[in-house]
């Protein structure tokens, strides 16, 4: 018997890819109880909650339907997934004119019927777009969280794991920064029980490009990415809802945080049932301090431009 919470509601913003395939993982997983679709396709929304009530039979008793704005008032996590995916060849800041624009009224729509929810953002760019969401909802800064880096640390993980051929999660391993180009790995860090890892510099550049590139060719590929975004998103909402108070590199309000402040970008942060309850302290060398700064005014210059 999985641990449910009884009354554990998510509400998933956003049914394409990435908002669909983590409902999927959310009903696999069998960990709340309430799951509800809104997309502005409503059509969309709907399909997806039929299709997979259907499959309810073979699953736990998680209760799912097809809903409105109005369903976020008992939600315990919000998931904001709706909005524009990179094409082929876009970055991800690429995006950040017309997701911000839709932000806009998907909160204010969150919040008419929300104040004590944990919201969570997977839209692209996804540190800016927190970054915009904290602003536009009021919440506090421990209940507006991004997907951040978890996902990059998770693919940095599986690659280093195929390196040293250990199974990935025996890696300890953190991308943090931008989840986008700006991104940076922490190689001093990189460890299997505790035992630091030796890496050529080829292989370095190898596994960090492979991580960095990794949505670009899956995109290039088959035109989204999903599986493993939706696992990381289960991660977080399973950590919030058992309050599990896991590390996880999730996108969060740095202040005064290795000299940033006023920014969303992903660093080890302790989650629970708060949100990010603290955001742990990380020893940068002079390096990773000059490109954690780097990626902090590259957000910063593109969240300048935005009305906020
Ligand atoms: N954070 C991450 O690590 C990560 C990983 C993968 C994708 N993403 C991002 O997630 C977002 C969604 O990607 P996708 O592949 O699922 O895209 P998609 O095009 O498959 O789905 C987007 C969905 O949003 C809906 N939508 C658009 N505007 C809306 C609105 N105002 N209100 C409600 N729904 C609305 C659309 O109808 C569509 O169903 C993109 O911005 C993508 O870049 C983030």
């Amino acid at each position: 018997m999985k641990n449910k919470l009884r009354s554990s509601r998510v509400v998933i913003i956003g049914t394409g890819a990435v908002g669909a395939t983590t409902a999927y993982t959310l009903l696999l997983r069998e960990r709340i109880s309430e799951l509800v679709l809104i997309d502005a396709n409503k059509e969309k929304a709907l399909g997806e909650a039929l299709d997979m009530n259907h499959g309810l039979p073979f699953t736990g008793g998680v209760k799912l339907w097809a809903g409105d704005y109005s369903d976020c008032a008992d939600a315990d996590v919000i998931v904001i997934a709706a909005g524009a995916s990179q094409r082929p060849g876009e970055t991800r800041i690429d995006l950040l004119k017309r997701n911000a624009g839709i932000f806009d009224s998907i909160i204010q729509n969150i919040v008419k019927y929300n104040d004590h929810g944990i919201i969570l953002v997977a839209t692209n760019p996804v540190d800016i777009l927190s970054y915009v969401t904290l602003k536009k909802s009021g919440f506090p800064s421990n209940r507006v969280i991004g997907s951040g880096t978890l996902l990059d640390s998770a693919r940095f993980r599986y690659l280093i794991g195929q390196n040293k051929k250990i199974n990935p999660r025996s890696i300890h391993a953190h991308i943090i920064g931008e989840h986008g180009d700006s991104e940076l790995p922490l190689w001093s860090l990189a460890n299997v029980a505790g035992i630091g890892l030796e890496f050529s510099d080829a292989d370095r550049e190898e596994i960090f490009n492979s991580t960095k590139n990794a949505a670009y060719e899956i995109i290039n590929a088959k035109g989204a990415t999903s599986y493993a975004i939706a696992l990381a998103l289960d991660r977080i909402i399973v950590s919030i809802l058992q309050n599990e108070a896991s590390v996880l590199n999730v996108s969060t309000l740095l202040t005064d945080y290795n000299g940033v402040s006023d920014v969303y970008l992903g660093v080890p942060s302790i989650v629970d049932r708060s949100g990010v309850r603290e955001v742990l302290d990380l020893k940068l060398s002079n390096d990773e301090l000059t490109q954690f700064h780097a990626s902090a005014n590259k957000l910063k210059s593109e969240i300048a431009n935005l009305d906020l």
